[in-house]
């Protein structure tokens, strides 16, 4: 990535002015662990007061400033500019590098000192470690604010979908406690058991939530061994036989085990129950649900096919995402909190693989998930 960092240079003589601003303009920093290419834009000032007037109105992100300049000097700029609390990398450029000089300038933030007289290669050694510094705490605090941003983002989601359903079972409490369905018993049957159907989708939220909070903040601990991809399979079909038979879906699996890899066995069983709970959740009466396992290389490659109601193509695109579902008549009557396919993707990614999925309306949908061995 190409950036620009704005450099301001303060110095009364004009030789160092002009020698630092041709070897700025002319400097690109390559930094690859940031996959960064820096280059300078170089404005100068010639006093402290005239620096000051530069810092309050276009503040630089890197300031080389010389100490010994005629009016004010160059650590009472630092100390009258203090209360503004700059995000700037500050250089003393000092004549006489003194401890003392050291010791004000770095209480008041400098970052580095640069002693006179310097060759090129001292300022762009200085200039190098400067800059270094600026794109890590710049980066740092970019990731800062996204991670705010999507820990807002999922708060705010959550406590929507929370209100839903305790809008409802408020509701249906109230009618139960007014009495005001009329005087059939099986009428306030019927309203305890939505309550508990809500509270029912309200728990299974909150474990889906646990599960994906645990594994984005690596608080879970995970337990890397040997398991058997084909095994996980074959343990989450049977969980699930008996909701397919009430609807008469066949469930079948098409693999030659065992396919061994190196992975956290909770991590399996969450992908595994997440695909089959949906490829039987938003299938057809009597349809089907196949599951292939196959390894090539050191990529293993798992697809749960079903011939459900299947999704349109920009649908396709969003399911991946937190809290996601997919709203029509064929889904309104279907539990779910939207956390299973971007919880699988988070594992996928864990495992250097991914997630997809093909679909079509009316006919199914097929996922596909790679994991790589290890
Ligand atoms: N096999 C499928 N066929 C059709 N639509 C699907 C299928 N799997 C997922 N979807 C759609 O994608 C949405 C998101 O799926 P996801 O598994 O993330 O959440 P969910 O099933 O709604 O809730 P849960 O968190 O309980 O899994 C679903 O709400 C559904 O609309
Ligand atoms: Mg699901």
């Amino acid at each position: 990535m190409a950036e620009t960092i704005k450099a301001l240079v303060v110095d009364d003589e004009l030789g160092i002015r002009t020698s630092i601003s041709r070897i700025l303009s002319r400097l690109t920093i390559v930094i690859p662990d940031h996959e960064a290419e820096v280059n300078f834009e170089v404005e100068t000032a010639e006093t402290g007061e005239e620096a000051l007037e530069l810092l309050r109105s276009a503040p630089p992100e890197i300031l080389l400033l010389d100490n010994k300049l005629p009016g004010i000097s160059g650590i009472e700029v630092l100390e009258e500019i203090a209360p503004l609390n700059l995000d700037m990398h500050t250089v003393i450029i000092t004549a006489y590098a003194s401890i003392e000089t050291a010791v004000r300038a770095t209480k008041r933030g400098a970052y580095d000192l640069l002693p006179k007289p310097f060759t090129p290669a001292e300022l762009k050694g200085v200039l190098e470690k400067v800059t270094r510094h600026l794109l890590v705490s710049k980066r740092a605090k970019e990731l800062a604010a996204e991670k705010r941003k999507v820990r807002f983002q999922f708060i705010s989601v959550l406590a929507h979908e929370l209100k839903a359903p305790i809008n409802a079972i408020e509701g249906y409490l109230r009618i139960v406690k007014d009495k005001s369905a009329g005087d059939k018993p099986e009428v306030y049957d019927d309203l305890m058991e939505r309550c508990l159907v809500r509270t029912e989708y309200m728990r299974k939220m909150i474990s889906d939530l646990l599960d994906l909070t645990r594994i984005e903040s690596g608080e879970r601990a995970r337990k890397i061994e040997h398991c058997d991809v084909v095994a996980a399979a074959q343990t989450a079909i049977d969980t699930f036989i008996p909701e397919a038979d009430k609807r008469g879906i066949a469930l079948e699996l098409h693999a030659e085990a065992p396919i061994e890899i190196q992975a956290d066995s909770t991590e399996l069983d969450i992908v595994f129950n997440n695909l089959i709970s949906n490829a039987v959740k938003y299938n057809r009466e009597n349809g089907r649900v196949d599951i292939h396992i196959t390894r090539k290389d050191n990529t293993v490659t798992i697809t749960v096919e079903d011939t459900g109601i299947g999704m349109e193509e920009d649908e396709c695109k969003r399911i991946f995402d937190d809290f996601v579902r997919i709203k029509n008549e064929k889904t309104t009557r279907i539990l779910g909190s939207g956390l299973g396919l971007s919880t699988v993707k988070k594992i996928a990614l864990i495992y250097d693989g991914d997630v997809s999925v093909t679909s079509e309306p009316g006919k199914g949908s097929a996922f596909t998930v790679t994991l790589k061995a290890t």
